[in-house]
């Protein structure tokens, strides 16, 4: 594993709060009044986010507390939970035109009924699954940190341009360019330093080869 890599990349749980502190961030500027490009901006970004955080839980999170966690019914509600969610965030899509939702109250509904279902399934795992994690996961938390920011720049990469856009659009000046830079670098960085290690490995590889 690449050292650098290793130094700078949070454990999982710590990843996973960072997560859910930036969309709880994005759910904080929503209200009925704001502009409908706005809207747009704060649905497309708490949209994206909700759907790569959850897909790195369940590739990553929620099995490796399943080896060692049995029977906790706030691990077993997990998985239903973000499907209802995909459901909302199809739905939301559906209502979405170029320059903000096509019918605002209808739009307004869906976006707070996913706001609570999301705040509710953060509590839960704030308060059950992420403490559950650090007692019985201790020895873990790092290397699937590490896996968990691997898989993540693969599945950011396709939506960074989006990501960054939807973000500029939804914060104040200075935070929207700082987190917008942050993404963008965090991807630059992370592609930067795996590709390395990649590299390295494929050399390591060579040099075993040669000897
Ligand atoms: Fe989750
Ligand atoms: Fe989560």
């Amino acid at each position: 594993m690449n050292p650098v890599a290793e130094r700078i990349t949070p454990s999982i749980t710590t990843m996973i709060r960072m997560d859910h502190s930036q969309v709880l961030a994005v759910f904080h500027r929503y209200k009925p009044d704001v502009l409908p490009a706005k809207k747009r901006a704060l649905i497309t970004n708490a949209c994206l986010s909700i759907e790569i955080h959850a897909q790195l839980e369940e590739e990553i999170f929620y099995p490796a507390l399943r080896e060692v966690l049995t029977g906790d019914e706030v691990l077993e509600k997990s998985e239903p939970e973000h499907e209802q969610m995909r459901t909302l965030i199809g739905e939301l899509r559906g209502l979405m035109g170029r320059d903000g939702p096509t019918d605002e109250a209808a739009c307004d509904e869906k976006f707070f009924a996913l706001m609570r279902l999301v705040m509710h399934h953060v509590a839960d795992e704030e308060t059950r699954l992420l403490p559950a994690a650090e007692r019985l996961l201790r020895d873990q938390l790092g290397r699937l940190g590490i896996e968990m920011t691997k898989r993540r720049l693969e599945l950011m990469k396709p939506h960074a341009a989006e990501f960054a856009e939807s973000t500029v659009r939804s914060f104040p000046a200075g935070a929207a360019a700082g987190a917008a830079l942050l993404t963008a670098g965090a991807v630059a960085v992370g592609a930067m330093l795996f590709a390395r290690n990649t590299k390295r490995t494929s050399e390591n590889r060579m040099s075993r080869w040669r000897h």
